[in-house]
């Protein structure tokens, strides 16, 4: 009650400050003086030595030298642009989350689509997962959902999630191949991780080459939280849907167009948005209770399981609109920091042990990428919401904070920041004892009944596309062991598809892999988000 309607372009505010615009204006050094002579350097005579006095060539020099900043350390590559979050209705029973807090409420977003594994430069149409990582610039604070284009994830634990990357990534000797998973260290790895298979499917699925940033889908993966004004909590999945549906390139194309066009992605989000055609994606929820969790055949902190939708339908609770393409790629896109531990009041974690792992991760690899600990103030980071803590000082600070108290309690400073109690951020007293261990819960150990629900749900020609994928994929593995081990794997998924596959490799089909337990297909049709919709 009483929040104010975020007009759609209130998300400028913080920006305006920072905006240059160098139209017309004096060169100038960086100490704001006016440069004479842009073209030459300072000599001991016309043809002598380059004088060190020469400070406007010096920081010229300096500053560009410095331009580079590292890449991330996965989701190198990706664009971005700006928009709103609309509120359908209000949904304070389940939430007192911000963006939800009444029907037609704005909020500014900022969202970066991305492909995992190759580099900063590398092509558009790879065959990747898609990161859809979203900032809610919220009254109450900036709320990241990072999401991706498929609603599971190759691993369960973020124990294995430095070996995951170093698998995929340019093998290290010679630094190939840069921006495909087709190799033999990434296979080695899924050969020997059963519970990669249901995320295999997707990958080698047409779900891994979208059409468009503007027709996939986006999933939070995890299981979250929501809380509301009372205290109660529910279970909940964020999915995002793109209005224009959602379209895959095949495969031949792909190859095409990442030769002709490695920005395809790119420039097709920056046209549309120029031509105003905004990209628009429906928000989502599955909700559903604890004891719900409990009675599913799979367990909802397993990231590589996702919920049917027969289980727990989808309510579609607010649309997203992109319609501003950034002013300045470097300023925006790529200083851009998302972060799974950015919640706000009405969201919380659950015990997903990925995602426990993720909360840790973003900030600090930031805390290298970005240059210190003080990135929330770059502006593209800064949230709308204002920012008062006794937090001070460390590279690059920007804010200057006044008086001489920066700490709590205090008896100086009458105004200190008092923290918010009950109307602030408060962690779900979620119940949770037991002994500390290392290991998995007992559902954790099934890896193949999605996995056979995906490849069910699949057209015969988008089956044909899994195994031509497959195939492509593993005749690019040198060693014959690896090849056998995921056709192996496969048997558990699903007959067929391990004997074409063995066919196609040439291989004698091997032993099915023992599998940690393999349970029925469940009772539940194949749900309509595990198939491709074409409008
Ligand atoms: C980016 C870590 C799992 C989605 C990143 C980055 C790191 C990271 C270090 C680079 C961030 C930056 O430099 O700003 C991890 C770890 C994971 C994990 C440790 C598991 C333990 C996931 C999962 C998803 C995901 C499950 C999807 C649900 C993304 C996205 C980005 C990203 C979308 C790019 C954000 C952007 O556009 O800037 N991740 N990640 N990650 N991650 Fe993860």
């Amino acid at each position: 009650a009483g929040q104010p309607l975020i007009g759609e372009n209130a998300g400028n505010a913080p920006l305006d400050r920072a905006r240059a615009d160098d139209t017309g204006c004096t060169l100038t050094t960086n100490q704001g003086v006016p440069v004479g002579d842009n073209q030459n350097s300072l000599k001991a005579g016309l043809r002598g030595h380059t004088l060190l006095e020469d400070f406007i060539l010096r920081e010229k020099i300096t500053h560009f030298d410095h331009e580079r900043i590292p890449e991330r350390v996965v989701h190198a590559r990706g664009s971005a642009a700006h928009g709103y979050f609309e509120c359908y209705k209000e949904q304070s029973t389940l939430t007192r989350a911000a963006p939800f807090a009444k029907a037609g409420k704005r909020t500014p977003v900022f969202v970066r689509f991305s492909t995992v594994a190759g580099e900063r430069g590398s092509t558009d149409t790879a065959r990747d997962v898609r990161g859809f990582a979203v900032k809610f610039y919220t009254d109450e604070g900036n709320w990241d959902l990072v999401g991706n284009n498929i609603p599971v994830f190759f691993i369960q634990d973020a124990m294995k999630f430095p070996d995951l990357v170093h698998a995929v990534k340019p093998e290290p000797h010679h630094g190939m191949p840069q921006a495909a998973s087709a190799h033999d260290t990434f296979w080695d790895f899924a050969s020997l991780m059963p519970e990669i298979t249901h995320m295999l499917m997707w990958v080698m699925s047409d779900r891994a080459i979208p059409r468009s940033y503007r027709m996939m889908q986006g999933f939070g993966v995890h299981t979250f939280r929501l809380v509301n004004a009372q205290g109660e909590s529910v279970f909940c999945k964020f999915h995002w849907s793109p209005l224009a549906g959602t379209h895959s390139l095949v495969w031949d194309e792909a190859v095409k167009i990442s030769g002709a066009d490695p920005d395809f992605h790119r420039r097709d989000l920056w046209e549309a948005i120029e031509a105003g055609e905004y990209p628009e994606y429906e928000l989502s929820l599955q909700v559903f209770t604890e004891e719900q969790a409990e009675a599913f055949d799979f367990d909802v902190l397993d990231s590589t399981k996702l919920i049917p939708e027969e289980l727990v339908p989808l309510q579609p609770v607010g649309k997203m609109v992109l319609n501003r393409n950034p002013d300045n790629f470097f300023a925006e896109t790529e200083q851009v920091a998302f972060c799974t531990a950015h919640i706000i009041p009405g969201i919380d974690f659950s015990n997903d042990p990925l995602l426990q792992g993720r909360i840790h991760s973003y900030v600090d690899t930031q805390i290298s990428r970005l240059g210190g600990p003080n990135f929330h103030e770059i502006p593209i980071n800064s949230p709308i919401a204002p920012v008062h803590n006794n937090q001070r000082d460390g590279m690059h600070r920007q804010a200057i904070n006044r008086g001489r108290v920066a700490y709590e309690p205090n008896s100086l400073a009458g105004g200190a920041p008092f923290q918010a109690g009950p109307r602030g951020f408060n962690s779900f007293p979620a119940s949770g004892e037991g002994d500390k261990v290392r290991g998995k819960p007992e559902k954790f150990a099934e890896h193949y009944a999605q996995a056979r629900l995906f490849w069910i749900s699949q057209t015969p020609h988008e089956q044909d596309h899994i195994v031509h994928a497959f195939r492509f994929e593993l005749t690019r593995v040198q060693t014959v062991a690896i090849r056998e081990r995921i056709v192996a794997m496969l048997r558990n998924v699903d007959e067929t598809l391990a004997q074409r596959l063995a066919d196609d490799l040439g291989l004698a089909l091997p032993p099915a892999m023992p599998s940690m337990a393999v349970l029925p297909v469940p009772e539940y049709a194949p749900s309509p988000a595990l198939s491709l919709t074409f409008r």
